[in-house]
């Protein structure tokens, strides 16, 4: 998906910010950001009726389509699938997007990504074991940043 340029700015910031939180932290193999406007999502979602198929899983849609603010639901878990690739250095669409998937923990509503197929063994082939994500979503944006962690570098966490 497109961005206007204050998003590629403030996506800018937030990379060089995490890249240097993290300079130096043993075990990370990679580090992604990204952040969707939703009035963009909100028009490729209206305009292109595959699109959400071609992207999100079933559990996925279901779980946006039955809160309130799907667009935002959606948007940040275009994000979430984006920083991941970020994290692994692959272009959008180089893997299908619904092998990226973000899952949520039923009680605390914490997020985190279980990769499938292609992406699970591009991960795999990078020495990938485990991953950390953050999302954050408002009414204008939603922003992820996707973590990829080195085998022994955090055992509390979660793999995929
Ligand atoms: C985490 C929390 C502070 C986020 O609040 P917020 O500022 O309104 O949320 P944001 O808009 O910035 O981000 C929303 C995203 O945060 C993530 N999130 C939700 N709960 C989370 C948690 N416990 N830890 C980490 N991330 C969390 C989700 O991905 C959520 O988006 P999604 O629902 O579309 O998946 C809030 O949800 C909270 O306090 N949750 C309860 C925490 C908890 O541990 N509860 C356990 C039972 S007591």
């Amino acid at each position: 998906m497109g961005a206007t340029d204050a998003a590629r700015a403030d996506e800018a910031v937030l990379a060089v910010a995490a890249a240097g939180l993290l300079e130096g932290v043993a075990g990370v193999v990679g580090l992604g950001v990204d952040l969707v406007e939703l009035d963009r999502m909100a028009t490729v979602l209206e305009r292109t009726p595959r699109f959400a198929d071609r992207v999100f899983t079933p559990a996925e849609t279901e779980y946006c389509r039955a809160r309130r603010d799907p667009t935002e639901r959606f948007a940040a878990r275009f994000a979430a699938k984006e920083a991941t690739l970020k994290a692994m250095g692959l272009g959008l669409w180089s893997v299908p997007m619904t092998s990226i998937e973000v899952v949520r923990d039923d009680e605390s509503g914490q997020p985190s990504l279980v990769l499938h197929d292609a992406a699970a063994a591009a991960a795999s082939a990078q020495g990938i074991a485990s991953w950390r994500l953050t999302i954050t979503h408002t009414d204008r944006v939603a922003v992820a940043l996707a973590l990829a962690l080195g085998p022994g570098a955090d055992p509390g966490a979660s793999s995929g």
